[in-house]
């Protein structure tokens, strides 16, 4: 049976959730599922803005054919053809062979890689600024290049003003009944937003800004994502939070202590540095990276002020929870950071080189002390834990 949701008199959310998924891109934990939106516009014409990806597929054609009611399909317009949009798509557009498919040049070249769709005269290809009126809704495509890949459009209707937004200002979690961001407490939600946000888009911050640039010409009452809850308040808020995330600027001055630790000694030494920033009035939030997922430290990364990472060595560098924390950070262009780098090691230490490599692949990460503990915390150790502490806290002040 149909589920679908009036977003505006004559906009309809005709997506689903999946809540048996357990990897995101089979890379990403989504413990709250997630949901694959997809839009009906119905006037006088009609159109289906993005299709969903094929978990949901019986659910999406019959919303599809709910919220149609009878009335034909005008348009598709593809906003975004990765596969968890799209891999619905051929069977919408031989299901509705009248509608006319509306997407970008390369989105094109993509069908035709995906699914073999040569569209014919069936294809309306736009550019930045093309429009298109479907009844009494006025239509303009603008591109967004890698938010989060290269053939990204979003679509901003004047008459509602509505942002068909992509992939951008989504997150992960099924919707639960609540459709609208006034219906949700964002700051529950604003951490999986965040986790989103930096490891979907958060390599491509510089496109990020300029669709920011692009959207700040429009007057937006409402944002349609492709993930997560529709945005009809408060939307400067939800901005703001990807105008920082984008410039990879932190959120505030929370410091981020990420450990590897074999034993618990490298445990003991971050334990020892949370107190020390405690007793200086610094926010600490403190993360073993061997039992949280990467994309939570990633999340985190870009959330804090300055980063503490400890570890021990392992097979002549550093301990693997570590180094894929470092990967995932450099991958996803993380930069501008104040750090302390604590190695452990019991007879050569490596951890403290290795971590020092990886950070001087990101740009602009400057490390403000350092210190070796040999085998476990001792007084001398200890001290130099303490002087990391005072260089930390003075760094985010
Ligand atoms: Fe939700 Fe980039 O796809």
């Amino acid at each position: 049976m149909h589920n679908i949701r009036h977003i505006t008199e004559d906009i309809i959310w005709v997506g689903a959730s999946d809540r048996r998924i357990a990897l995101f891109e089979n890379a990403y934990p989504v413990p709250d599922g997630v949901s694959y939106n997809s839009y009906i516009i119905k006037s006088s014409q009609t159109a289906l803005l993005d299709a969903c990806d094929a978990s949901v597929c019986d659910q999406f054609m019959e919303n599809v054919l709910a919220a149609l009611d009878g009335q034909k399909l005008d348009y598709i317009i593809v906003n975004h053809m990765e596969p968890d949009h799209s891999s619905t798509l051929a069977c919408m557009i031989h299901h509705h062979p009248e509608a006319k498919i509306v997407a970008t040049a390369k989105a094109f070249t993509m069908m035709k890689n995906f699914f073999g769709f040569e569209p014919g005269d069936r294809a309306i290809t736009v550019k930045e600024g093309d429009t298109l009126e479907v009844g009494t809704h006025k239509l303009s495509f603008m591109t967004a290049p890698m938010v989060h890949w290269p053939e990204v459009m979003v679509t901003f209707d004047s008459a509602t003003g509505t942002l068909f937004s992509a992939d951008a200002f989504g997150t992960f979690g099924a919707i639960e009944g609540a459709m609208f961001n006034d219906d949700i407490d964002f700051a529950k939600w604003v951490g999986e937003y965040r986790r989103y946000y930096t490891n979907i888009v958060g390599k491509y911050g510089p496109s990020v800004q300029t669709l920011l640039k692009k959207a700040a010409n429009l007057t937006i009452k409402t944002i349609c994502p492709l993930h997560g809850p529709v945005w009809r308040s408060n939307i400067p808020a939800l901005i703001e939070k990807y105008d920082k995330w984008s410039r990879y600027e932190p959120e505030d001055d929370t410091i981020l202590a990420v450990y590897s630790s074999m034993y618990g000694h490298t445990k003991n030494a971050a334990e020892m540095l949370a107190s020390e920033l405690g007793k200086l009035g610094a926010k600490v939030a403190v993360y073993d990276a061997s039992a949280v997922h990467p994309s939570y430290l990633v999340s985190e990364a870009f959330h804090c002020k300055a980063l503490a990472l400890l570890a021990v060595s392992y097979n002549n560098g550093v301990h693997p929870s570590m180094e894929i924390f470092l990967n995932e950070l450099a991958a996803h262009n993380f930069n501008s950071r104040k750090t302390v780098v604590i190695e452990n090691g019991s007879w050569a230490p490596s951890a403290g080189r290795t971590m020092k490599e990886k950070l001087s692949a990101m740009k602009n990460m400057e490390i403000v002390a350092e210190a070796t503990v040999t085998s476990a915390v001792n007084e001398c150790s200890r001290q130099a834990i303490i002087n990391a502490a005072q260089a930390l806290a003075a760094a985010v002040r």
